[in-house]
């Protein structure tokens, strides 16, 4: 098969090379000896993935190996018992090897393509939507009718975090940096936008008539301190990444102050042992894009080979929504 490795951890340019390999096993290493096997017609392509050409995430396998955390394809074969089987269309999240023609992912990790999403929108299902469902309702405490404030609103978390939302009842603010950006923020179902360049902390005060309930926040870096701001009496901050760059400091004394939490969001961590979990996530999920709420948003597609063009918009700040490598 053909799959893109990373050889070197020097960035997205020069790290990746293309390769034959032959096609995996059906196993999986949180599953030893068992695995669903997927062809892959499209792979997800996301900030792990940058990370790890530079050696900056905390999965760190032995170079060389094959990135790609999560892809949209057609099952191949799965174990007896598995919920799927041959010919089904899937989303499915390996954490490795999902750039390139096959992938294996555990049977808990792999979901019905609901009807209506093509197979790059499968490629972009599990990793945002999971984190976002994690982040709002595990960590944030989502309660129905409450006010969400969503950073990098037209990102993949981002907007996976606003379908989400609005699906839940909510009412959402999104925060973003550009004219486009704003037009996907609102395309993904935010009902206010505010810019990150402008007094966007006082402008959702204002909206919000005193402040949000929840920040999810994937953002991290100097808008921090503002997001704890943003939030109302009992509100929640849910720390989900720092494509900022820098990772906050809090003051302790403002969460006192204002009687609110600052909330970590580790998705895999915790679910990782935890399959009963992730089908439960999913079954959320499903019944979300079954109710026409969770439509990925692809911002852009790329052929496999240029999957180094693919990081390289995630680098520059310049992705909307999901990016995705169109393998087949
Ligand atoms: N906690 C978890 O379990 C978990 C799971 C999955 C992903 N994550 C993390 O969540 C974060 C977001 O992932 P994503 O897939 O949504 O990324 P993404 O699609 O690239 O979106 C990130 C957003 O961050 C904003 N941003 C601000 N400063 C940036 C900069 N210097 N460079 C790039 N983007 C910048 C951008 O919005 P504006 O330009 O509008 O500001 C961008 O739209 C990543 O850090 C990822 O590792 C965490």
């Amino acid at each position: 098969m053909r799959a893109i490795q990373i050889a070197a951890l020097t960035g997205p340019r020069d790290a990746l090379r293309e390769v034959e390999l032959p096609d995996p096993e059906a196993t999986h290493f949180m599953t030893p000896g068992r695995g669903v096997v997927v062809e892959v017609h499209a792979a997800g392509v996301s900030f792990p993935e940058l990370l790890q050409t530079r050696g900056e995430y905390q999965v760190k396998p032995d170079l060389p190996f094959v990135p790609g955390s999560e892809v949209g394809g057609v099952v191949v074969s799965a174990p007896n018992g598995a919920e799927v089987s041959e010919g089904d269309r899937v989303a499915a999240f390996c954490m490795l090897g999902g750039f390139a023609e096959t992938a294996v992912a555990p049977e808990h990790f792999v979901f019905p393509l609901y009807d209506g999403l093509d197979f790059a929108q499968g490629a972009g299902l599990v990793l945002n939507y999971h984190t976002a469902y994690f982040s709002l309702v595990t960590r944030g405490r989502y309660a129905p009718g409450e006010t969400v404030l969503v950073q990098g609103a037209a990102g993949g978390v981002g907007t996976a975090a606003l379908q989400l939302a609005k699906g839940l009842g909510a009412r959402t603010i999104g925060v973003v940096s550009s004219d486009e950006k704003e037009r996907v923020a609102r395309e993904a179902g935010a009902d206010e936008v505010v810019r990150s360049d402008g007094a966007w902390k006082d402008e959702v005060k204002e909206l919000s008539g005193g402040g949000v309930d929840i920040v999810i926040d994937p953002v991290g870096g100097d808008r921090f301190t503002d997001n704890l701001r943003a939030l109302r009496e009992g509100g929640r901050c849910v720390v989900v990444g720092f494509t900022g760059g820098s990772i906050p400091e809090v003051r302790v004394n403002r969460l006192l102050l204002n009687n609110i939490d600052a909330v970590g969001a580790g998705w895999g961590a915790y679910v990782f042992s935890k399959p009963d979990v992730v089908s439960a996530i999913g079954a959320e999920v499903g019944r979300l894009a079954a109710e026409g709420f969770v439509r990925p948003i692809v911002g852009a597609r790329f052929p496999l080979s240029d999957a180094a063009d693919a990081l390289e918009l995630l680098d520059s700040r310049g992705a909307t929504g999901k990016v995705v490598l169109e393998v087949r």
